[in-house]
């Protein structure tokens, strides 16, 4: 890719500012430095700016830690979005949340640029298991279990078989294979025990990463992004 073009899509400087710096022999490609903003950038290249590498990946996987509050959305004018808690790269990159956490909901929340990996996961036929922490309002029984096992019946669906472990009286951990607007949370209701807090740990083969406080994310390394592409069943080499 043209080297205007890569560091316009990193967000790191428009094509006119680009021309800029490589007058001023601030950008160096491959330990050279850049003779024109038009200079083919190699994928793999190593690129620094006034000295210092940029990460030049276009294709961005991340996990975060969701925090409450905060709505998953691209952009909304009035209210903090998941995107403002992650730099201006991932943004210029077109890296999206993949699905939705409620604003309330805390927890694991994938972002990726790969569109197709995002609708598949979160396809409702792809099946991808979602782990969540749910605490009610109301004591979880075996009947509880049994309704979900079975499949709860909504007003305008039946939701698909789910398991539902009970952690304490008012806790329980649901493992549930589809996403539909607020599913989790409906279904507890069908129950008679709303929700009254909710944390998703797991996300297909991905966990919640303890190291991650609220409102951190870090990049997938290789391993993770492999295994979200198995359970999304899309080859990726
Ligand atoms: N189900 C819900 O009800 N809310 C969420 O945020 C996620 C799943």
């Amino acid at each position: 890719m043209r080297l205007d073009k890569l560091l316009s899509h990193l967000g790191i400087a428009s094509r006119s500012e680009t021309k800029a710096l490589v007058r001023g022999g601030r950008v160096l490609i491959a330990g050279e430095r850049a003779k024109s903003p038009d200079a083919e950038v190699l994928p793999g290249a190593a690129l620094a700016l006034d000295g210092r590498e940029i990460d030049a990946r276009l294709e961005r996987h991340l996990i975060m830690n969701k925090p409450a509050g905060v709505l998953t959305a691209a952009e909304d004018r009035r209210q903090k979005t998941v995107m403002d808690l992650l730099p201006p790269a991932c943004a210029a990159l077109g890296c999206m949340p993949v699905g939705r956490l409620d604003k309330d909901t805390t927890g694991l929340l994938l972002f990726t640029t790969d569109g197709v990996l995002a609708h598949r996961l979160i396809a409702p036929r792809s099946h991808v298991d979602k782990v969540y922490i749910a605490r009610v309002d109301g004591a979880l029984t075996a009947a509880d279990v049994s309704a979900f096992a079975a499949g709860i019946v909504l007003r305008d669906f039946t939701a698909l078989p789910a398991e539902l472990e009970i952690l304490s009286p008012d806790t329980g951990r649901l493992t549930v294979r589809e996403g539909k607007y607020h599913q989790v949370k409906r279904m507890f209701a069908a129950r008679g025990k709303p929700v009254t807090a909710l944390e998703r740990i797991a996300f297909g083969p991905l966990a919640l990463d303890g190291s991650l406080a609220p409102g951190e994310y870090r990049e997938l390394n290789a391993e993770e992004i492999a295994a979200l592409y198995a359970a999304a069943g899309i080859e990726h080499e």
